[in-house]
């Protein structure tokens, strides 16, 4: 996958204080050295990425958690016993020492422990925390393969290891363990009925308290193509492609559809399955100068919870049957 001599060449990066490309299970992040001011500045600037918007500090295991967060409370054990190293991130107290450049001035830090085999072994001997944001420009889609983050920062990152194509697909799952109730911020892979056994008592939804952190995926738009993607239930397409050039067009569904003159591109209809190829599939339709990406609406159900959200939040229109 890679070469001990690329992981070193990365490891004396973080500890240079410069940024590397790292593939992790759910997208490639752009990773720095966690203790370092400088480095942590590196990558707001690279990604022109607003300082109000905190990072994620990733550690090799479960027993440095305790390194960055304080009084975690006790129905955070089973979790981590359960879920880490994976695609999980918890939002807890942190310790005094954490730098306010990675948390933006809160009282609170987001840790995870990611568990693709490449970033494992970085962490690993790598001695100390490293704040990895998603390796694109703000606002734009994640990366899910090593060429993407080549593709945007070709001049500005020596090292990018390859891990192969994610896992997961999209972001982690974020939940925030920093009060007496955990609340999901936002969705990922691992859902509240993956979690809520594990807690004792069930998770709170995103939105479902209004005085949650700021979470930069929360913004109306982002995770966006350049192409505009517009979000269309099944039913509106016949009405849809007739108000369009349809030769432009292409057409993203879970089944074969009749799309007229459009192009078509079918994706799984297990939703693990379609958030592993998602983000990969709209970096190659963003590439071919369509006039939109037309993406039909998946299924309402909480498998798919992540995948709306990311779909909504990229799409510059959205048309639904009941609304
Ligand atoms: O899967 C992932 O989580 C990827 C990979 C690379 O690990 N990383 C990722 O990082 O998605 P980023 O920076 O694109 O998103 C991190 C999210 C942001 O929405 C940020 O606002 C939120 O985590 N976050 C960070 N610290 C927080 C805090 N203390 N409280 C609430 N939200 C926080
Ligand atoms: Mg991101």
């Amino acid at each position: 996958m890679e070469t001990d001599q690329n992981i070193k060449k990365a490891i004396d990066g973080l500890n240079a204080g410069t940024l590397i490309g790292l593939p992790t299970e759910t997208v490639y992040g752009l990773a720095g050295d966690a203790s370092n001011p400088e480095a942590v500045k590196k990558i707001f600037a690279l990604k022109n990425r607003p300082a109000d918007h905190p990072l994620i500090v990733h550690i090799a295991n479960a027993h440095q958690l305790k390194d960055w967060a304080a009084e975690l409370p006790d129905y955070v054990t089973p979790l981590i016993e359960k879920f880490w190293p994976g695609p999980l991130t918890l939002v807890c107290q942190r310790q005094s020492h954490v730098l306010d450049v990675v948390t933006g001035r809160q009282n609170t830090v987001a840790i995870r422990c990611p568990d693709h085999p490449v970033a494992q072994r970085v962490l690993q001997s790598f001695n100390g925390g490293v704040c990895a944001p998603s390796a694109n420009p703000f606002g734009q889609l994640s990366p899910t393969t090593a060429e993407h983050v080549r593709d945007y920062f070709s001049h500005e990152l020596d090292i990018v290891l390859d891990g192969g194509p994610c896992r997961v697909g999209i972001e982690s799952t974020i939940l925030d363990v920093s009060g007496t109730q955990p609340q999901i911020l936002r969705p990922g892979m691992l859902t509240a009925s993956d979690l809520n056994p594990h807690l004792p008592q069930p998770c709170l939804l995103p939105n479902q308290q209004n005085n949650t952190p700021r979470v930069s995926g929360q913004l109306d738009q982002h995770y966006s193509p350049r192409t505009p993607l517009h979000l269309i239930a099944r039913e509106q397409l016949p009405d849809y492609l007739t108000k369009q050039p349809a030769d432009q067009l292409v057409v993203l569904s879970t089944e074969s559809l009749d799309v007229g003159n459009a192009a078509s591109v079918i994706l799984p209809k297990v939703p693990s399955d379609y958030a592993q190829q998602l983000y990969n599939q709209l970096h190659q339709l963003d590439a071919k100068h369509f006039t939109a990406i037309v993406v039909i609406t998946p299924p309402e159900t909480e498998g798919w919870a992540a995948i709306h959200d990311r779909l909504k939040r990229a799409s510059t229109v959205s048309i639904h049957t009941n609304s």
